[in-house]
């Protein structure tokens, strides 16, 4: 039974006042709001048993390694992945795609060809051009359409013998155009093309199962579901990341240090150079672990609610166009106003407690294909109400009465 009045009082922060009025957090995209047990977990290890891991005899660092390791584990599960040393703990999303990046640079020739959509946050475009400069490789661009949602049939052209790696977001953080990843990755394969898949979006709505999907990467940021900053994952199949060399060097990810030669240690410590963000690991596990007790299909369930009633109540207001019109798509509401600056909206709403984000979104492209500065987003998360959506529509309506 989903209970949305009892989910949402793990949420500390969501009985806050913001400008006298209850908050209504509608930025999810951005970053969630933590759970008490997130939170509980993060100040238990502080309290009892921070220490340095991998490293010490002694008995904190024993009980720190097993907790971060445990933690590690339980990402394994959750994302269907086969081994442990599979997965890669980061500092987020950009820090995995940057390991990528930085591994395929000794790998790509002149001419070789990478992929990327339209569709995709400047995280996943950046690099990737970073590393056709270095290296001679050429940038593809699949494109998107009026609905947000991406050309299948120019995908399928652009692959060729020369496609060496193809990156797609499963889920726009723009748009919530929920991408078809199962197709994409084994049309990339059929040219014998490497793909990443960006789960930085998706991750709060959808229960992967990687083995299954059979990509070869997989990026994401635990601080979008429900677990702090400053920690992330990439998975990579075992024969990819034994082939990529490493991005940082430093303590833990080596073998044996001379003067004259390094050898490097075996996964996952190779990519994990440094004192790694101990506390943050074991607080994405608690994180799953709360979700897991949630459970996706009721997540899945009620955002499915929320998007539907907020995109009836929103299109209800005269003037307001919605960006991203796929029918598979997430709860993310990108929409703007005839004549009236996303901002001012953003900001008017904002005077009223309700959280919003405006602006490019870090999507430029998506901008420019719209012929638009910005948009609003209205993001939401299982903690969300419908009561939460009427207040946005009557604070919209009021911030459109106002600027007009
Ligand atoms: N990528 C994050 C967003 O979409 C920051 O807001």
């Amino acid at each position: 039974m989903f209970d949305v009045t009892a989910i949402r009082k793990d949420f500390p922060i969501l009985s806050r006042k913001v400008n006298g009025k209850a908050l209504v957090y509608l930025d999810n995209a951005a970053t969630s709001q933590k759970p008490r047990q997130v939170i509980d977990a993060i100040v238990s290890y502080y309290s009892h048993y921070n220490a340095n891991i991998h490293r010490g005899v002694h008995a904190l660092s024993q009980e720190a390694t097993d907790a971060y390791e445990t933690a590690r584990r339980k990402i394994q599960s959750h994302f269907g992945i086969a081994k442990p040393h599979e997965v890669i703990l980061t500092s987020g999303t950009t820090h995995s795609i940057n390991i990528v990046a930085n591994g395929f640079s000794s790998i790509l020739s002149p001419g070789d060809e990478i992929i990327v959509s339209q569709l995709e946050h400047h995280s996943n475009i950046v690099p990737w051009q970073m590393l056709c400069k270095a290296t001679g490789a050429v940038l593809k661009v699949i494109p998107m359409n009026q609905e947000g949602g991406l050309n299948m049939d120019a995908y399928q052209e652009l692959l060729c013998s020369k496609t060496k790696l193809v990156f797609v977001n499963h889920i726009s953080n723009t748009l919530g155009t929920i991408n078809p990843i199962e197709f994409m990755t084994q049309q990339a394969h059929r040219v014998g093309a490497a793909i990443l898949i960006d789960g930085a979006q998706s991750c709060s709505h959808i229960k992967p199962d990687l083995v299954a999907l059979d990509c070869d990467f997989y990026v994401t940021s635990a601080h979008k579901m429900c677990g702090p900053t400053g920690i992330g994952m990439l998975y990579g199949k075992e024969a990819w990341l034994e082939k990529l060399p490493p991005f940082q060097g430093g303590g833990e990810m080596i073998d044996q240090v001379t003067f004259e030669q390094t050898t490097y240690a075996g996964l996952p410590h190779k990519f994990e150079a440094g004192t790694p963000n101990v506390c943050g690991g074991i607080a994405f596990g608690a994180a799953i672990d709360y979700l897991n007790t949630i459970g996706f299909k009721a997540i899945a369930a009620h955002e499915t609610t929320l998007l539907n009633y907020a995109t009836e109540k929103l299109l209800a207001i005269d003037g307001l166009k919605i960006y991203g019109t796929t029918k598979e798509k997430t709860s993310v509401i990108s929409f703007n106003i005839e004549g009236i600056h996303p901002y001012d909206i953003g900001s008017i709403v904002d005077k009223l407690g309700i959280a919003v984000r405006t602006g490019q979104h870090c999507t430029q492209p998506i901008m420019d294909f719209f012929n638009i500065s910005g948009t609003v987003r209205a993001s939401f998360a299982f903690y969300n109400t419908l009561e939460e959506i009427d207040l946005l529509t009557a604070a919209v309506e009021k911030a459109k009465m106002m600027l007009s």
